[in-house]
């Protein structure tokens, strides 16, 4: 079974056909630039060039850097605000005549991770965290998802997780690896103090990078880069997709 798995980040919007049934992708990830401002309207026009990109017609599965309620965006940190209180489902899938599902895109990482990554088959409590333009979060309590958990807004440091220790922030004020590791370490402390897990999953582009930082990391907890790396939240969003229609 084949669907078509979207990624919308705060830089890039990815995609990909997923094979389901393995987790694996069909076609090579194709990318287009998040729109400015990422109004639905935009965001609408360039998930619809992905589609005519890949002649797709069917299901897509749609992983969105927001909390998504059955089928509505209730938050909106780096994306336009105009989204709140948008129904996604119905509103991609308007104009686009695809029957679309959207999740949140860190959830959307962490079922891909249980279904063929880093946490498959693994049981306990499982952290995974998605770092890139901001900090998302899936938490899995024996393989089932606590979902829209929005870990990377918790208070810290006289600010938030997100605005501490993002991969944005140490581009943003160019941190060496060592400093944002650090940063990250704390972070990693403070969310070991909350829940105790069983493992830690780090996912994001910088999962491709984690021998750049993991010296500076001395929690207790297990961590593991997410498997599927930057493609996990394509792929999860394909399989959230083929389980919801
Ligand atoms: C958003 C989350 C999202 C994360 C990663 C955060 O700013 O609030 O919903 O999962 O960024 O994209």
């Amino acid at each position: 079974m084949q669907i078509l798995g979207i990624d919308i980040g705060g830089s890039g919007i990815k995609g990909a056909l997923v094979n389901i049934e393995t987790g694996e992708l069909i076609t090579e990830r194709h990318r287009i630039q998040t729109p400015q401002p990422a109004t639905p309207q935009n965001i609408k026009d360039t998930v619809k060039e992905l589609i005519d990109f890949f002649d797709y017609e069917g299901m897509v599965g749609v992983g969105f850097p927001a909390v998504v309620q059955n089928g509505i965006v209730l938050s909106a940190v780096n994306i336009d605000k105009s989204w709140i209180e948008t129904p996604i489902n119905k509103f991609l899938s308007e104009g686009t005549g695809c029957n679309i599902v959207a999740l949140n895109d860190a959830d959307a990482a962490g079922i891909a991770e249980v279904s063929f990554g880093a946490a498959k088959d693994k049981n306990g409590l499982i952290l995974l965290l998605t770092i890139g333009t901001g900090i998302g979060s899936a938490l899995f309590i024996n393989q089932i998802l606590l979902a829209n958990t929005e870990l990377g807004h918790l208070e810290f440091s006289d600010s938030t997780i997100e605005k501490y220790a993002s991969d944005a922030i140490r581009k943003k004020e160019e941190l060496s690896w060592k400093k944002w590791g650090k940063r990250f370490n704390e972070a990693l402390a403070y969310y070991e103090r909350l829940f105790y897990p069983d493992l830690f999953i780090i996912g994001g582009g910088i999962s491709k990078k984690i021998e750049r930082f993991e010296e500076f990391i001395s929690i207790k907890t297990p961590f593991a880069p997410a498997e599927l790396l930057n493609n996990a939240g394509l792929i999860g969003a394909a399989i959230f997709a083929y389980q919801n229609k």
